[in-house]
């Protein structure tokens, strides 16, 4: 079985998605900083996880990791880009410390990892890489002002890289998940909308995986009403946007 790399591996979907793959038998080095929450998945991994810390936000930690990785286990045949944070913020306590600081996780820490992977999958011309963005890139919608512009970016990012990724022999997919229940989520003070529990995330992201399509997106319903709002005209979307989170 071909290796896995995931970030964001410690909580949530990244933890879910390496428990996943390693139960139908494909093995994964996980990373993300909590060294401790790493090791207890090691220990779940039933030696098919590999705990592997690291700080995305980290350019040289990352390069050198991605090199050690591959030193150790071979090739990284795929990559889960999983790793990034969300801090509400809303005009009434905006601050740019807060978006540079989630620019620089789910922004910065995909493009340090990709800086890293796509020569290596380019002189192999194979490897599949998906990058997590989210829904919330579609459009600002209130409370994520700073999230919304580092996924919105992700989404950009991806879109531009996919055709040269095409070229060069790799797999590029983006996952764009609406709300799921972890501990990211677990922050919002609103009800949030087909939020969805984490096991069934994991299962419709390892299924995206195995498919050919360059978006993922879950759950559908929500996907497909975020995508509605995305082609609304400013004075349409704002209405639509007041009348369901009362913003
Ligand atoms: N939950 C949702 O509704 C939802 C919706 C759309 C998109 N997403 C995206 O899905 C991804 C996973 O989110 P989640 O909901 O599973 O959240 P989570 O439970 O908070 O997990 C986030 C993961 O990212 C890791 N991480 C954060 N900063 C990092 C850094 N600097 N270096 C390395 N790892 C780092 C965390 O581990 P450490 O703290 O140990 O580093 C953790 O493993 C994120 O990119 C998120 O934006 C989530």
């Amino acid at each position: 079985m071909t290796l896995t790399w995931i970030t964001g591996a410690s909580s949530g979907i990244g933890r879910a998605l390496a428990l996943r793959l390693a139960r139908e038998g494909a093995p994964v080095v996980a990373s993300a900083r909590n060294a401790e929450a790493l090791a207890a998945l090691e220990r779940e991994g039933a030696g098919r996880i590999v705990a592997w810390p690291l700080d995305v936000t980290d350019h040289a930690a990352v390069a050198a990791a991605v090199a050690a990785i591959e030193g150790a286990h071979g090739p990284i045949a795929r990559a889960i880009l999983n790793a990034g944070t969300h801090v509400p913020m809303s005009a009434d306590d905006f601050s740019a410390a807060t978006v540079r600081a989630l620019i620089d996780i789910n922004l910065m820490g995909a493009a340090n990892a990709l800086e890293a992977l796509l020569p290596r999958m380019a002189a192999r011309r194979a490897g599949h890489i998906a990058v997590v963005a989210s829904l919330a890139g579609y459009r600002g919608l209130p409370t994520a002002a700073a999230y919304g512009a580092s996924k919105a970016a992700v989404i950009n990012l991806c879109e531009a890289l996919k055709p040269d990724c095409d070229r060069l022999g790799i797999k590029l997919q983006l996952v764009d998940p609406g709300f799921v229940d972890t501990p990211l989520t677990r922050r919002n003070d609103f009800a949030m909308p087909f939020l969805m529990p984490v096991e069934a995330a994991s299962e419709a992201l390892a299924r995206g995986l195995a498919s050919r399509r360059f978006e993922i997106v879950f759950p559908r319903r929500f996907a497909a009403i975020m995508k509605l709002m995305r082609i609304l005209p400013y004075r349409l979307y704002f209405a639509a946007v007041r009348r369901t989170t009362g913003k």
